[in-house]
């Protein structure tokens, strides 16, 4: 999705964006923030903050914060809603042309690592990579396609319990919007919007070769409910979740 795309979304982004950090997430992140130490000497930065959720607690903990995001909208709505903390610095900007050299302690991406473009991708890693301090550490979260291929198995279980099986492949598939995806890339299209999601050994490889340390994956797990899917979810089964990962320069 580009800068315009993101602007609209910017106008109902709780309708439309399930974010990690509202609801009943369980997410990683938070206790890795408490538990690193000498918070008030360090900076942040998150990139792709959208809102900036973000924004309140990373104020409470580091000496500076800095925010960005490439669409305008979100950049001025997230300016709004953390006006009162004093030790934040908002500004637009795109990840893929930034241009910091070990400036952050932290950095932060969650959910805004979503182009389709490889390219872009790995050049946006680099550039958070060279925007850390020496063992500065980076947190990301990022769209997993295992929870959606997950997801689909549930759906084709659901509907073999009582159709055919020619015809539950078929239908479960229509949920799944089977169409939709380039499962090789990871890709999700709806009209002209191409989201990408990734795979844990695409993340493990892109993260190495990006030259991080002491990489750990872990899963930021969603609550069963309507966010989650438009047609069905599963309560008594596994969550679905997102891929967290932690790793250092
Ligand atoms: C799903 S939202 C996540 C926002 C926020 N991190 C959160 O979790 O609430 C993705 C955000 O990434 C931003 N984004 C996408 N591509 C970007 C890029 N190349 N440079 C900067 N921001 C980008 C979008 O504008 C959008 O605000």
């Amino acid at each position: 999705m580009n800068e315009k795309q993101w602007d609209r979304l910017a106008e109902n982004y709780h309708d439309e964006v399930i974010s990690p950090f509202l609801g009943d997430v369980e997410n990683p992140i938070q206790d890795e923030l408490k538990k690193i130490k000498n918070k008030k000497s360090k900076s942040v930065a998150e990139f792709g903050c959208g809102l900036f959720y973000l924004g309140k607690k990373l104020s409470g903990y580091f000496k500076d914060v800095h925010a960005s995001d490439f669409s305008k909208k979100m950049v001025e709505k997230a300016k709004k809603r953390n006006k009162q903390y004093k030790n934040i610095n908002i500004i637009r900007e795109d990840i893929t042309n930034i241009l910091y050299k070990n400036r952050f302690d932290i950095i932060i991406s969650v959910n805004s690592l979503l182009m389709p473009s490889l390219n872009d991708i790995k050049l946006s890693l680099k550039n958070i990579r060279d925007a850390l301090k020496k063992d500065g550490l980076c947190f990301l979260i990022l769209p997993s396609m295992e929870s959606i291929l997950y997801h689909g198995m549930l759906l084709y279980h659901k509907d073999l319990k009582n159709k055919k099986e020619h015809i539950a492949k078929r239908t479960s598939k229509i949920k799944f919007e089977n169409k939709k995806y380039d499962h090789f890339l990871g890709h999700y299209k709806d009209g002209s919007e191409i989201q990408k999601f990734y795979y844990k050994h695409e993340i493990t490889y892109l993260m190495k070769k990006t030259g991080f340390k002491n990489i750990e994956i872990k899963k930021v797990l969603y609550p069963w409910g309507k966010d989650i899917s438009d047609h069905e979810d599963f309560p008594k089964e596994d969550k679905l979740w997102d891929w967290f990962v932690k790793a250092e320069k």
